[in-house]
């Protein structure tokens, strides 16, 4: 199969871009580069059956040839990534997806919309399931993301209804593992360097605000089922990890992982809408995608862990 991977070059694209490749398929990597890394995909340059276009998904997308999947990842995905390119933002996931769907009907290929636990806003529904329609501001200063992916997904359904292409969307939540950047304020990258460099940990409110974390090997494999498993088309999927802690209890958990003393210290709440709390239901996807996370937290950390120091240039990881 040939896939093409937009945001190729970011956290998530980059793992999908090892997973399809590893499945023997041939990818094609369309990246813009404003929050990715070419040294993400370093490992695979010579790869003969990679290929990395630096491109703008905003404008037309121009490939030949024939197509099979598109995995629609573009797009800033953390809040001061976004904060400070909300038009960008609202663009890629307008007239990026609106591009990339209609690439989709012209070749026949599959698509999947990565959007986001966002889409729920600050929710009144907690956990969230996929028919909870969400409590988002569409004026405040995160709308140019939730929703710029409440959009995309609205576009996608009006792509499998009004044209018929083999389309569906997956609500990612947060997720963790490496290649996340350590510069995107992510709650992970965040207390992790701070933890590392023997800095204070800093926890935005009090807190109590909940995060269930995923890592990156288990939502790859999510977004692979998502697209291939029959019945798929239209569904909307939560992939995510439901096992919800406080902001308080990873920073605890980090702490202990990284074998750090950085005290913790509090900041006031970064934006009125940053959600109270965030856990998603995956009956859905348990169901119809045979899929659940499995990567027990404290693994997942020592993994990232292991990586944000080589990546800090500390070394190997001590005891
Ligand atoms: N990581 C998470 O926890 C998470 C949670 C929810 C949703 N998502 C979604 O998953 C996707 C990937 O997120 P990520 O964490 O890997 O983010 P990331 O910033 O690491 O990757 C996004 C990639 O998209 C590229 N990009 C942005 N605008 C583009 C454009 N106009 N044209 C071409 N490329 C463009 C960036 O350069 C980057 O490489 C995003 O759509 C995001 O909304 C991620």
């Amino acid at each position: 199969m040939r896939s093409l991977v937009t945001g190729g070059a970011g956290f998530l694209g980059s793992h999908l871009c090892d997973r399809l490749l590893a499945r023997g398929d041939e990818v094609v990597c369309f990246d813009n580069l404003t929050t990715g890394q070419r040294e993400n995909l370093a490992h695979l340059e010579s790869h003969p059956r990679f290929q990395f276009v630096q491109a703008d998904v905003i404008q037309p997308v121009l490939i030949d040839g024939r197509i099979d999947r598109i995995f629609h990842l573009a797009s800033p995905a953390s809040p001061p990534g976004y904060m400070q390119r909300p038009l960008e933002t609202a663009l890629v996931n307008s007239f990026g997806t609106y591009h990339l769907l209609r690439l989709a009907q012209e070749r026949g290929a599959r698509f999947l919309m990565a959007s986001t636990s966002e889409a729920y806003g600050d929710p009144e529904v907690h956990p969230q399931p996929e028919d909870y329609w969400g409590h988002v501001n569409p004026v405040g200063e995160r709308s140019c993301y939730d929703e710029g992916k409440r959009f995309a997904e609205a576009l996608t359904m009006i792509f499998v209804r009004q044209f018929g292409v083999d389309a569906r969307v997956v609500r990612i939540f947060n997720c963790y593992g490496p290649r996340s950047d350590p510069n995107d304020g992510r709650l992970v990258p965040n207390f992790v360097t701070q933890a590392l460099t023997g800095k204070p940990l800093t926890v935005y409110g009090d807190g109590q605000q909940t995060r269930s974390l995923c890592y990156v090997s288990d939502l790859v494999e999510g977004l692979v089922r998502a697209m291939e498993a029959p019945g798929s088309t239209g569904r909307v999927y939560n992939l995510g990890n439901p096992d919800e802690r406080t902001v308080l209890q990873f920073a605890e958990i980090i702490r202990r992982v990284t074998g750090s003393n950085s005290p913790i210290v509090y900041l006031p709440r970064m934006s009125p809408d940053d959600p109270h709390r965030r856990c998603p239901d995956i009956t859905r996807a348990r169901h119809e995608l045979n899929w659940e996370p499995t990567v027990q937290l404290e693994d997942g950390l020592r993994e990232t862990v292991a990586w944000f120091r080589e990546r800090l240039g500390l070394g190997a990881v001590r005891n």
